[in-house]
């Protein structure tokens, strides 16, 4: 066991102790109570790579999903904040779609649904959109609880903690387990999260996180973080994969130009035979991240999904290293009046000014 602990992400700033991930109570080393189920049992783990869904438009996302079927995707990255779940569940149950146990499905809970009491009202909402009855895996979407019906407005809710929510989404994971996986969610994870944030849920959960979901690609490569979870037995999603290439973060940092057009990643596609897209894709791939890349049009799922077969060699990776630039593209703190990401590159410095450096 690696004794490595996010007190080092933290810069030892926590006064108490990071622990062990906690073995569910009705973990692996115990015997089912049930025989096994009636139902195929589903897809093992998480697949490497998956569609990402936000910013697909309604029967844009269904047409997307159809495809990457097709091209033998086998996961599927939603939320209910993409606004599009009708028109995905219109996907899942088309008749040419594979049966729901061939693949994962991931959706993750609104932050205006933080309240206890909303997280299992948040995640039928979700099932009975996307017209299933099990999530592969549920995340909490943001470490940011809102109240509800503000009419757009994002105010935050004061009285609800991440470990309240924590709880609650529990709660779905032991239905799953108590109904054979008829019903609930087969994983829970988290998105967004800080070192901070994560530690507080590493040392009250009972069933921990499976997967956490973050920015992460060759301008914000976070390799120390990405490792912390690694040793601690936590996949890390890579969300935004294609870096600055999604038209929301134009406005980030414009002068940089897109990822695609980066003479580093043009001469590594060139020597690989591949697009750029498939080599900084097999590049997340490589470093044991899981890449979600959304996109609309059928010839660049069916590309994205060519990065599977390119490979890296160690000298590589040393090389893609140096190329990070630590430029994060998706960051609601202002717009929110919250401090994310607090200790990660282009996070929020709030309470590490003394140290004077970030
Ligand atoms: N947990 C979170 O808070 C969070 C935040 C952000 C993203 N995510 C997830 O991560 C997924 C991926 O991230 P993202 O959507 O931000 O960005 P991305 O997948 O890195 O990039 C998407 C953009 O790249 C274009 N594109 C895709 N493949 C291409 C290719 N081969 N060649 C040229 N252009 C290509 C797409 O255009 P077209 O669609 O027009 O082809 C789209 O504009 C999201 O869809 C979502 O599921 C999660
Ligand atoms: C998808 O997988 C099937 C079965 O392995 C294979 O026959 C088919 O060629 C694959 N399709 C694509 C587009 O790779
Ligand atoms: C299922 O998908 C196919 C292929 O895209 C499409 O032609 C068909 O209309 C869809 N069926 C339904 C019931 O939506
Ligand atoms: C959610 O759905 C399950 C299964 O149908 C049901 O048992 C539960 O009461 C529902 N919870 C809420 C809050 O609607
Ligand atoms: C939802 O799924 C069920 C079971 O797979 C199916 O019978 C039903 O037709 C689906 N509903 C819709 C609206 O597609
Ligand atoms: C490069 O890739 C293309 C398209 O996949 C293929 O047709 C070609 O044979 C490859 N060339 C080499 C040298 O591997």
């Amino acid at each position: 066991m690696k004794t490595t602990t996010i007190l080092t992400l933290l810069g030892g700033l926590s006064s108490t102790t990071a622990n062990t991930i906690p073995t569910s109570k009705g973990g692996k080393h115990q015997k089912p109570i049930h025989p096994s189920p009636p139902h195929h049992s589903p897809i093992s783990s998480i697949p490497p790579i998956g569609l990402g869904l936000w910013n697909s438009k309604d029967k844009d996302a269904t047409h997307a999903i159809l495809s990457a079927f097709t091209h033998n995707y086998t996961h599927l990255d939603g939320a209910a904040a993409y606004s599009n779940e009708e028109y995905v569940g219109l996907a899942l149950t088309n008749k040419t779609s594979p049966p729901r146990h061939t693949y994962w499905l991931t959706s993750k809970l609104w932050n205006t649904m933080h309240k206890p009491e909303n997280v299992p009202v948040g995640f039928n909402k979700t099932l009975s959109e996307l017209n299933t009855t099990y999530l592969d895996l549920y995340l909490m979407h943001w470490p940011v609880a809102f109240l509800p019906d503000k009419g757009g407005r994002s105010v935050i809710d004061q009285d609800t903690s991440i470990t309240d929510t924590w709880k609650a989404m529990e709660t779905l994971a032991s239905a799953y387990k108590a109904s054979s996986g008829a019903y609930g969610a087969r994983h829970i994870g988290v998105s967004n999260f800080s070192p901070r944030q994560l530690d507080q849920i590493m040392k009250m959960c009972t069933i921990c996180p499976y997967a956490h979901e973050f920015e992460t690609h060759p301008y914000l490569q976070q390799q120390e973080f990405v490792n912390w979870h690694h040793e601690h037995d936590i996949k890390v999603i890579a969300y935004s994969p294609l870096a600055n290439i999604n038209p929301t973060y134009k406005d980030v940092m414009p002068e940089l130009k897109p990822i695609l057009e980066d003479p580093f990643w043009e001469a590594v596609a060139k020597k690989k035979n591949c697009t750029v897209a498939q080599a900084v894709l097999g590049w997340g791939v490589a470093r044991d991240t899981i890449v979600i890349p959304k996109s609309v049009h059928e010839k660049r799922i069916a590309e994205n999904i060519g990065s599977m077969e390119v490979s890296f060699t160690e000298g590589e990776l040393e090389e893609i290293n140096k190329e990070d630039k630590k430029v994060r593209f998706n960051n609601p703190s202002k717009d929110w009046g919250v401090d994310l990401f607090e200790g990660l590159d282009a996070g929020s410095n709030r309470f590490l000014m003394a140290d004077g450096e970030l």
